[in-house]
């Protein structure tokens, strides 16, 4: 393809497809061809999908249709739907859609420059499964903006939660080697990331392939290792989080005294018919020990209401947790059933007005809670990593330690400030969902 030859991609979902999309951009780029914010523009349109929820997966066939649309005064565009919704869909989404071009699974990510060339040659091209042999040239990844280098550093899932289609789409879990990580992670720092996050959608089960050496000596590594000014980690599993874990948060101040933590549910009952394999007694020990190993630990978790089932009971165990543990963020999403998944035969559906309710019930008790929590830290001054450009002119955005977003004015007189780099600043108001403040020139707290 000549040098002038454009892409566009699209993300919805979870970092890992962010960060699928920084490396098809970045392989794409290495066969000359130059990224376009404007789809119109483009002559490769790649959609990288989501299909944890219905909703997700209905909105990428209409999106597809609009893109279908460009195809009439470009007639050699190209489109691909890549991620979870075309593992799943293989070969039907040719059917489906038309003039599709292209089908990739996100373990043939790797392979996307010699399709490239085949799909020049006018093939319509299906890669999905999950081939033993995968490419991951981390020199290759277009990193998106300055601030954070993500490392994936176990792929797919080994569980079987009885909701979720990730096992399935993704595929078994695979773990990349502690040298190959630890190369990477190298690599990041090198190029200027001040914070590096690892990924995996089990990240904690992480165990290097060719020893015995586990997530937590995986954290000393990479927390010891010079210029990894902030380590995070996202997501963990309950379940494979061990005391040795907890010991290399308590150690180690490097790494972001912030955990996200999916617990689903509040009820012991329905955890067992999602087969999570812990109940709320052993959750509740382990954000303690989190919270005795660093007071500051901010927890975030997610929460499916109205599964198959759910009874007032259940629900009201959910709410009683969400006001006990204090969360510095939620993500609540509504039961959607998934094909190929066992939760639809595990109990009746729920109606649709009461997981509604529900829903909003939990959300507006979880915003009291935040408020809380936010206040209690005006006043304070925190250590904010510079994320971007805020809305309003003038404004910047950024990350406390604990994961909490931060608004200030960009002032002449405490830069240097710039993205990707600390500032100090002076918290001034909360909102449910961010902070307000000021950029000082003391040192944080
Ligand atoms: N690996 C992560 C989650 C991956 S999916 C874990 O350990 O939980 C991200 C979130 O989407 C899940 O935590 C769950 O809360 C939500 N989710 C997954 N399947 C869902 C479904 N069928 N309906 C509603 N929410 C779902
Ligand atoms: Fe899904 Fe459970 Fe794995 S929520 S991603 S099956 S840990």
């Amino acid at each position: 393809m000549s040098a002038s030859r454009r892409f566009f991609v699209e993300t919805w979902g979870c970092q890992m497809n962010e960060l699928d999309s920084q490396r098809l951009s970045g392989l794409l780029m290495q066969e000359g061809l130059l990224p376009t914010r404007n789809p119109g523009d483009a002559d490769l349109i790649l959609l990288n999908s989501c299909s944890v929820r219905e909703k997700a997966e209905q909105k990428v066939y209409s999106r597809l249709g609009e893109y279908r649309q460009f195809k009439r005064t470009r007639e050699a565009l190209k489109i691909g739907l890549c991620g979870c919704v075309a593992q799943e869909a293989g070969r039907r989404a040719l059917t489906r859609v038309p003039d599709l071009d292209l089908v990739l699974g996100p373990a043939r990510v790797g392979e996307i420059r010699g399709i490239l060339a085949r799909l020049e040659q006018g093939e319509r091209i299906v890669a999905t499964g999950f081939p033993e042999t995968r490419r991951y040239d981390f020199d290759a990844v277009a990193r998106d903006g300055s601030h954070k280098g993500m490392v994936t550093i176990i792929e797919g899932c080994n569980k079987s939660c009885t909701f979720c289609i990730v096992p399935m789409t993704r595929g078994p879990e695979r773990c990349r080697s502690m040298t190959e990580i630890l190369t990477e992670v190298e690599h990041l720092v090198d190029y200027g990331f001040l914070e590096i996050e690892l990924l995996g959608q089990t990240v904690n089960h992480w165990r290097d392939p060719a020893s015995s050496l586990d997530f937590a000596d995986l954290l000393r590594a990479v927390a010891e290792t010079p210029g990894v000014e902030r380590l995070r980690f996202v997501t963990s599993y309950p379940r494979d989080f061990t005391p040795r874990m907890v010991d290399q948060i308590g150690h180690h101040s490097n790494i972001c005294p912030y955990v996200h933590l999916p617990v689903q549910s509040g009820a012991d009952s329905v955890l067992r018919r999602m087969g999570r394999g812990y109940t709320i007694q052993e959750y509740r020990q382990l954000i303690e020990s989190l919270r005795d190993a660093r007071p500051e630990m901010a927890l975030s978790t997610d929460l499916i209401v109205g599964f198959p089932g759910e009874t007032d009971e259940e629900f009201a165990a959910t709410m009683r947790l969400v006001e006990d543990l204090e969360f510095s963020s939620i993500f609540a999403f509504k039961y959607s059933p998934r094909p190929g998944t066992a939760a639809p035969r595990l109990g009746p559906p729920i109606d649709e007005a009461i997981a509604d309710d529900r829903l909003q019930r939990l959300l507006a008790r979880q915003q009291r809670i935040q408020s809380r929590l936010n206040r209690s830290l005006e006043g304070s001054t925190r250590q904010v990593l510079v994320t971007g450009w805020g809305r309003k002119p003038g404004t910047l955005t950024g990350r406390t330690t604990c994961h909490r977003i931060v608004h200030f004015p960009a002032e002449d007189e405490v830069l240097p400030t710039a993205l990707g780099t600390f500032t100090t600043v002076r918290i001034e108001q909360a909102l449910p969902h961010s902070l307000l403040g000021r950029a000082i020139a003391s040192p944080a707290t």
